[in-house]
């Protein structure tokens, strides 16, 4: 009963006696109960408790977000757990299909409430929240605890930050003076993430933060599944573009088909290539792009994109993710490519959406292709296109893989939120920022794979250096991971 006293709250004897004989999880009750609270109550009686338990018997839960029984995590455990020999590539998990969103406002309140619900999951495990409606005057001067989503962030005239956050019971403003010593990694929150926190309610609506929390991966230092044999992880060929790299790719194909000589003996132990989107390089992505495409028919573009993966020989598996320039939707999640250009493909292929789940030989890889990196470069301190594994880093930090909403990255409110890393992937792949990047981070092998686009005009007036024709090789037993250089 320490857990409602650390709460500011007492129990009636009655109601002790209710709690004492549930036989259910304790933790799911204590949220249960506190979160039908409103903000007046002092003192938990008999009757809250039994109108709490008669709520969940009924199916329904006092929160406005209903508590999930399992982990999010659990359909793609199951999936795995069902198939242990797997041992080709299989998808676990996209969109292709099941989109539901209709773009009513309604879409837009379930798939936040389906963020907030999944996210504080993973933050409660760590954290003794209240619900926002709980912080009546009676807890003015004491500490406390919350998890919110970040509606707005911002620096005040006087240099403090503001961050206002929400839950399913209401709004709170959070204080970070700027002489707090949490001040600086305060400006690590983003719009839109759901964020713990805990600091000193004034009992009025505001609370002055004394620890922020993210959700995080769990420490681990090696992920759970091994398989064997390699996966090579590529994006962005950006085939139709004058500047594809059409000699770079004959030499990578002659490597991995065993034609070339190979002291390395790696292509041999090759089983998977990923391809994290942007495959053809599209029509009408950007202004002016026809003075820079060699095949002006996005169907040609994908017949030659087929080529130059059908030459690869029959023994690997290729899975392909589609990028913002692919001939799919542009809103997240993206399906997988459409049959109208999938037929041109021969052999072992595996058409995927964006994000996706899939396994490698039971290896989990969680491909986004990674349009949001542009958003985390915009936002966050320290990121750079230079180093795209660290703003990667910050996707798992968030366990979201595209936390700003309404920015760069077009996000369709399905029911469900895609982009939650519900449980930690072995491998995240990404690309769409055209530079190599690998990391190891709790676990988790990080890794942008570059592009197979020389640099356009366009990039040069930008300043921008792409990084083509590199290849970063996994092993998917020691989950080392190698670049090979094609350029
Ligand atoms: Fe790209
Ligand atoms: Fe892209």
């Amino acid at each position: 009963m320490r857990r409602f006293a650390e709460q500011g709250y007492q129990l009636e004897p009655g109601a002790l006696e209710i709690i004492r004989r549930y036989p259910g999880s304790m933790h799911d009750l204590v949220l249960r109960i506190i979160g039908g609270l409103d903000g007046s109550v002092a003192v938990i009686l008999a009757s809250h408790v039994s109108s709490c338990l008669s709520h969940a018997e009924a199916g329904r839960s006092p929160f406005s977000i209903p508590l999930r029984k399992e982990p999010p995590e659990s359909d793609n455990l199951k999936l795995s757990l069902d198939s242990p020999s797997a041992s080709a590539a299989e998808l676990k998990c996209d969109i292709t299909g099941r989109s539901t969103c209709e773009g009513g406002y309604e879409d837009f309140v379930r798939y936040f409430r389906d963020r907030y619900s999944r996210i504080r999951e993973i933050l409660s495990r760590r954290l003794n929240s209240r619900p926002i409606e709980s912080l009546g005057k009676s807890t003015s001067g004491r500490e406390v605890s919350l998890i919110g989503l970040v509606m707005d962030v911002k620096t005040t005239a006087r240099g403090n930050r503001v961050i206002e956050l929400e839950d399913p019971t209401g709004m709170v403003t959070a204080i970070i003076q700027k002489d707090a010593e949490i001040f600086e990694q305060s400006s690590f929150v983003v719009p839109d993430e759901v964020l713990g926190i805990t600091g000193v309610s004034d009992g009025n609506g505001r609370i002055f933060v004394k620890s922020l929390l993210w959700p995080d991966m769990p420490n681990q230092t090696e992920p759970l599944e091994k398989g064997s044999g390699c996966a090579l992880l590529i994006s962005d060929l950006h085939v139709g573009s004058k500047y594809f790299m059409d000699d770079a790719w004959r030499r990578f194909a002659s490597w991995l088909n065993g034609d070339v000589e190979d002291p390395s003996g790696l292509a041999a132990l090759v089983k998977y290539v990923v391809i994290a989107g942007d495959v053809a390089d599209g029509i009408g992505i950007y202004p002016g792009q026809e003075g820079d495409l060699a095949i002006k028919d996005i169907y040609e573009q994908y017949e030659a994109a087929a080529e130059c993966l059908n030459c690869i020989h029959k023994g690997v598996t290729i899975i392909i993710s589609p990028g913002n320039h692919d001939i799919v939707r542009q809103a997240e999640p993206q399906p997988a490519l459409p049959e109208a250009v999938q037929k041109y493909f021969h052999g072992d292929v595996l058409f995927a959406g964006n994000p996706a789940w899939v396994t490698l030989d039971g290896v989990s890889v969680l491909i986004y292709h990674g349009r949001s990196i542009d958003d985390f470069v915009l936002r966050v301190p320290g990121l750079s296109y230079a180093a795209p594994e660290k703003a990667m880093v910050e996707m798992l930090k968030r366990r979201h893989l595209s936390p700003i909403y309404g920015s760069r990255v077009s996000i369709a409110p399905e029911r469900e939120d895609h982009y939650v890393i519900s449980r930690p992937p072995a491998i995240l792949h990404c690309g769409h920022v055209h530079t190599v990047g690998i990391a190891r981070y709790k676990g988790v092998a990080v890794i942008n794979s570059g592009t197979w686009q020389s640099q356009t005009d366009f990039q040069k007036k930008m300043n921008i250096q792409p990084q083509p024709a590199i290849v970063p090789i996994v092993d998917l037993g020691t989950m080392k991971v190698r670049k090979l250089i094609f350029a």
